[in-house]
């Protein structure tokens, strides 16, 4: 069995941030959201893994390399236009063979074990395995429909309602996935959609069985998704800090702090992630919040935050929550007022004065 995993697309739902990053590195509690998807994939036994990647394909190829750090084979498929994720499952047909295989979107993150999908896979000789996951508002996702533990219907957003289960973005296929491709229009708005030749798959004849989300799942295309994603990683979070290092400063709940970080006279409210080089010095922290490499906050307070490395807040006046903030970005304001609260979402290189 390969992987397969779709790194290419546009992340125009997170611009700014997606100019200048692939939408995929991403960090979530400091670490690239494809890091995640690799080691659950590598976690199941499979050792062949291509990666689809498009526009942002220097900058995935340097984080993520050639697997060797996990002591497996990674490939890169090149799309050169974001036609869709079944025309990114065709470009890979050369790098997937006969072989069965699992596709994970670049974006997705999850608490499940993929052995769950392969063994629902095999033990039902299914062509197609999905992850599914009942949600209360399922008219902006493609959904199935499921009878006696088959999917027996699939359509992209539907206009009214035909179930509550959206396809997220796990699947395991075999090569019968192919043929149905081919067979498979754009759609209206001109992609090839995989929920399309899924669907195809089963008026061929195919049998697409599913597992349903256990723990959580979380597609981490739009900003509150990534803060959630945030959320919840930082929730499974072990500690790992030294009290003794940091002098006027208290610190509770799980909390991992990174080498050479300093922090003076602050308060940190765990679950936070601190990268190594941090500067923390009169400030409160948390909770879930991650800050990147050589950021440095001084008289701020934040919470429920992703900063990117070589960031600086200093002396904001209001409270800093639900905010995602890029690369090198400089926001100073004035200091010693009472907090109240701002929201920020802004990409790399931004500078603000408040
Ligand atoms: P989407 O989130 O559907 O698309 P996108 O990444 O272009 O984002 P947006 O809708 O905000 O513009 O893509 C899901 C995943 O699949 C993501 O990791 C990108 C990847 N993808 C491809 O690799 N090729 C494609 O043709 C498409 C559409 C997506």
């Amino acid at each position: 069995m390969k992987a397969l995993i779709l790194s290419g697309g546009t992340g125009t739902r997170l611009r700014p941030l997606t100019y200048s990053n692939a939408k995929q590195l991403l960090p979530l509690a400091n670490k690239p959201i494809l890091f995640y998807i690799i080691e659950k994939i590598i976690k199941a036994g499979i050792r062949e893994i291509g990666i689809i990647v498009g526009d942002t394909h220097e900058e995935v190829k340097k984080a993520v390399g050639d697997g060797e750090r996990w002591g497996v084979k990674i490939d890169y498929i090149h799309q050169p236009r974001a036609l869709g994720l079944a025309h990114a499952v065709k470009m890979a047909g050369e790098f997937l063979g006969d072989n069965d295989f699992v596709m994970i979107l670049g974006d997705n993150v999850f608490n499940m074990d993929l052995h769950v999908l392969i063994n629902n896979f095999y033990s039902n000789q299914a062509n197609t395995t999905i992850l599914l996951h009942r949600v209360d508002n399922p008219s902006q996702y493609g959904v199935a429909v499921v009878k006696g533990g088959c999917i027996t219907e699939l359509v992209e957003k539907p206009k009214e309602y035909i179930s509550d289960l959206i396809i997220t973005g796990v699947y395991v296929f075999d090569k019968s996935i192919f043929p149905a491709i081919e067979q498979t229009p754009p759609s209206d708005r001109g992609e090839y959609e995989i929920t399309d030749a899924i669907q195809k798959q089963l008026q061929m004849g195919g049998k697409v069985t599913y597992e349903l989300v256990r723990g959580w799942w979380k597609d981490t295309g739009k900003l509150e998704d990534m803060l959630e994603a945030n959320r919840l990683i930082l929730d499974e979070l072990e500690s790992e800090y030294t009290i003794s290092d940091y002098p006027g400063s208290s610190i509770s709940g799980k909390v991992v702090i990174g080498e050479n970080v300093v922090i003076k006279d602050s308060i940190i409210q765990g679950p936070v992630h601190i990268d190594q080089d941090a500067e923390i010095i009169n400030s409160c922290i948390g909770p879930y919040t991650s800050l990147g490499k050589r950021v440095k906050v001084e008289k701020c307070e934040l919470d429920n935050c992703i900063v990117l490395n070589g960031t600086k807040l200093i002396g904001i006046n209001k409270r800093i929550s639900k905010s995602l903030i890029g690369k090198n970005v400089s926001i100073i304001g004035g200091i010693n007022k009472i907090p109240l609260m701002s929201s920020f979402f802004v990409g790399d290189d931004s500078q603000i004065k408040l």
